[in-house]
């Protein structure tokens, strides 16, 4: 039975792997949260494989405080550039898969058509340079290696754009969303389902880069109204643009993901984001 090591567990994306985990009993999948493996610190990566052996990582630690992350260049750099490469250096020891994530901040906004896997990455915020970096880390790894490049994650867990907007809805008449980024919001239920269900076909390591998330583009105002809409809140969504937003961290405007490739790649039907919303606000009743 194929095994795997998810790094980060307790973060919003190894949740969602730990929630999907069951429906995979042909798989036997570890979750370490940063207690008991640091990629910061390679001797707990060594000590968790000897007490359980594993042939994949599955990396969803991370940096992710984006606004954060332009005062903490060293602290950024460090978990998403120097972890992937502690993770990439053992995932090469043992001959170890190695699947990453990364994102739509590694581009700079200025297109308007979807970015390809192959379009030029140019980082216009910290935490994009790191996670390009990471990415570049493993280009030349000498092992499996995927990289998932997701945009506007959302899922039941976590801190994410649909819990915030739910929890500000419970006490505001009113609240401005920005109405001039576009993106694709990616489900990360649907995510963690798709990799587990591909990752021990022969196929799965063709590519290096994937552009993964739900089908259809949005702006995070029309992304509030459906969450808002779909709750029935009393709560208007008024538009606001990005400039007058003043977010520490610069952003890209357009950061659509062309996903064709995984598609095509492991015929995939991927549902759109209003009906992965559904399912999200479904599945978070039953928690
Ligand atoms: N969230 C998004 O909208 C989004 C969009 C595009 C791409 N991504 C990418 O998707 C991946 C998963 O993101 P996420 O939203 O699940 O992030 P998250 O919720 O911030 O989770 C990251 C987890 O990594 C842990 N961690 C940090 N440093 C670590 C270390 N040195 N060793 C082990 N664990 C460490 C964190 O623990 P602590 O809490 O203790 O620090 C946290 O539990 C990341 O690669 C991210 O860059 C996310």
């Amino acid at each position: 039975m194929p095994s795997y090591l998810v790094t980060g567990a307790e973060g919003q994306l190894g949740q969602c792997f730990r929630s999907v985990s069951e429906e995979f009993p042909n798989h036997q999948i570890f979750f370490a949260n940063r207690k008991l493996v640091d990629i910061n610190i390679p001797e707990t990566i060594k000590k968790f494989y000897n007490t359980h052996p594993f042939n994949g990582i599955i990396n969803c630690a991370a940096y992710t405080k984006v606004d954060q992350a332009e005062k903490e260049y060293s602290k950024v750099n460090q978990i998403n550039s120097k972890g992937v490469e502690n993770l990439k250096m053992f995932a090469e020891e043992k001959k170890l898969s190695l699947v990453h994530f990364s994102t739509d901040y590694v581009f700079d906004g200025t297109n308007s058509i979807p970015y390809q896997e192959d379009s030029k990455p140019k980082p216009i915020n910290i935490y994009g340079e790191s996670k390009y970096k990471g990415e570049q880390l493993l280009k030349h790894a000498n092992c499996l290696n995927a990289t998932f490049r997701i945009s506007w994650l959302f899922s039941p867990f976590g801190n994410n754009f649909v819990k915030t907007i739910l929890k500000l809805s419970q006490n505001n008449d009113t609240i401005k969303v920005v109405n001039n980024q576009w993106g694709r919001p990616t489900y990360g239920i649907d995510l963690a389902r798709t990799i587990l269900t591909h990752i021990s076909e022969p196929y799965f390591f063709d590519y290096q880069c994937y552009h993964y998330a739900s089908q259809g583009a949005t702006t995070w105002f029309d992304f509030a109204i459906r969450i808002i809409s779909l709750k029935n809140r009393v709560c208007e969504i008024k538009p606001c643009s990005i400039e007058k937003y003043h977010a520490v961290a610069k952003r890209p405007l357009y950061s659509v993901l062309d996903t064709e490739r995984i598609e095509k790649h492991f015929s995939l039907d991927l549902s759109s984001w209003q009906i992965a919303l559904e399912n999200n606000l479904y599945r978070m009743q039953s928690l």
